[in-house]
């Protein structure tokens, strides 16, 4: 419901002489404090701030479970008004309630008119202590359970915010862009209903409109094996391994292909995708952000695995039209803000005529890694194979003594050293949980009809396998789907807000 009806309703309880429903999960309308953001441009955005808000009636960890919720002054001119739903998670750790900040997407919505919501949720390290021990209370997927509780809230007390709980935009990165694709792709399946019953989770839907993954750390119980059959190709070169990692990163390796080849996924001119022409379809989506790269003023070394068409070859200055990029020709698109980019910093390459023509992969692959240095693998379910120390994957599939736990059948045989070792039914369960990729098709879960998924091109902290299987797996399911391999950009997040809030409006317009 949006805000004029929400109005409307308060009008007509005030003539009747009722008063509006309250509960333990109702959304106080009077209380909160009127606070102001200085945004980068200098403009002052005033709003609302209702903070600290628990969304659930059985609270265990009163540190992570609240959200907070701010309702701009001057609010969108549209008949609804938008939700992002920001979660700063990160390393699948605990993340608290934040307030919104000029330099992200928060910031952007409030001054966009959007109504932004910033939920805590329990993580590896949340802790409390209970009966003189000392309990974690955020292993997975207790996390993901608190952000649609979050969701839930929100939609039951619909009549009472002034955005519409139909429009909820899920934002977050990395790990946190993990918790967004799961929010986007689990609304309302049936296997999380008892654990939020359990927690006292409003009784309400918990699908969202849209959802904004950056670098999503997903897809667990297959990403060492992604990791592998990439980055395999540097294991002797770059990456430096020693014969036992190179054993390790082999048999991981040999596991992909059948994995690729189960997920039945298809390109978008029709034909499979398979592990065959996997890596030429991934050259094209690279090939193609350093095209937009190039088209927006970017230059591009011969050095790093592309080759490319040059009208005149190398010529200083060439970009045409409107001289350098920067001065008075804004860059646009992912490219934006590429180091190399900028007035003074001519590029080389003709913008109309010069483009991409290959790309050697193995040889991009290594300036990835040379950027920054690749995880050894397992690169994620790390713990007791060649290294002790845990992963962050192993701390939130932990216990809640706060032991780590293996979550792949292939580390746990490798760390008891016994072939035939499984998985624990409840440990399948909570990876299940925490896997996006098991709910996108399948008939009771509602999945986000919009996503919006950034890996950037030199983002080496998971393979661009995950992000690009479950952008084809969701386009395949029929979802809107803007993804982009950004060029020149490493692990991170909310970046290119006008792209982003750019893709918002076209989304809900
Ligand atoms: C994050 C990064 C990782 O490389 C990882 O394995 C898990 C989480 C993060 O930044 O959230």
């Amino acid at each position: 419901m949006g805000y004029r009806t929400t109005a409307a309703a308060l009008v007509l309880m005030a003539a009747c002489g009722a008063t509006a429903q309250t509960g333990p999960l109702r959304l106080n309308p009077d209380k909160f404090t009127r606070q102001t953001l200085e945004m980068p441009d200098g403009e002052r955005v005033a709003f609302k701030a209702y903070e600290g808000i628990p969304y659930v009636t059985n609270i265990e960890d009163s540190a992570y479970q609240t959200l907070n919720i701010y309702v701009p002054e001057k609010l969108a001119g549209i008949r609804s008004v938008p939700i992002l739903m920001r979660t700063y998670v990160g390393g699948y750790a605990a993340s608290t309630a934040k307030a919104p900040s000029p330099a992200d997407a928060t910031g952007r919505a409030l001054k966009e008119g959007f109504v932004v919501c910033v939920p805590g949720s329990r993580g590896s390290n949340s802790t409390i202590t209970r009966g003189g021990t000392i309990v974690y209370t955020g292993i997975a997927p207790n996390g993901l359970l608190d952000l649609k509780a979050a969701v839930r809230y929100l939609r039951y007390n619909d009549d009472l915010i002034p955005g519409d709980s139909e429009m909820i935009f899920t934002d977050g990165t990395s790990a946190g862009g993990a918790m967004s694709a799961l929010l986007g792709a689990t609304g309302n399946a049936p296997e999380y209903e008892p654990y939020l019953r359990r927690m006292g989770a409003a009784d309400a839907r918990d699908d969202v409109f849209a959802a904004v993954c950056y670098c999503p750390i997903t897809d667990l119980n297959h990403a060492d094996m992604e990791y592998e059959w990439l980055y395999g190709c540097l294991n002797t070169g770059v990456r430096h391994l020693d014969e036992d990692q190179i054993r390790i990163s082999d048999e991981l390796s040999a596991l992909c292909p059948a994995y690729i080849n189960s997920l039945g996924l298809i390109k978008p001119d029709g034909s499979p995708l398979t592990a065959d022409n996997y890596k030429d379809y991934l050259k094209g989506l690279l090939m193609e952000s350093a095209h937009r790269a190039l088209e927006e003023g970017c230059e591009i070394p011969d050095s790093i695995g592309f080759s490319f068409y040059k009208e005149k070859s190398g010529r200083p200055g060439a970009f045409s039209p409107g001289g350098a990029p920067g001065a008075g020709m804004p860059p646009r698109g992912d490219g934006r803000d590429a180091p190399s980019f900028g007035p003074g910093n001519a590029p080389r390459f003709n913008k109309s005529s010069d483009f991409v023509t290959g790309l050697d992969l193995d040889k991009y692959l290594g300036y990835v890694a040379s950027v920054t240095p690749l995880k050894t693998p397992p690169a994620f379910d790390q713990m007791g194979v060649l290294v002790a120390t845990p992963s962050p994957e192993n701390k939130v599939f932990g216990n809640e003594a706060g032991e780590a736990a293996n979550f792949t059948d292939f580390s746990l045989r490798h760390r008891l050293g016994d072939p035939s070792a499984e998985l624990s039914p409840e440990m399948d369960r909570r990876v299940y949980l925490m896997n996006p990729m098991n709910f996108i098709g399948k008939a009771d879960a509602s999945v986000a009809p919009n996503w919006f998924i950034r890996h950037g091109a030199k983002d080496r902290d998971t393979s661009f396998l995950v992000p690009v299987n479950l952008a084809i797996k969701l386009e395949n399911a029929g979802k809107r789907v803007n993804f982009a391999l950004p060029w020149n950009r490493p692990h991170s997040g909310d970046y290119n807000l006008d792209d982003l809030f750019g893709w918002i409006k076209t989304t809900i317009m």
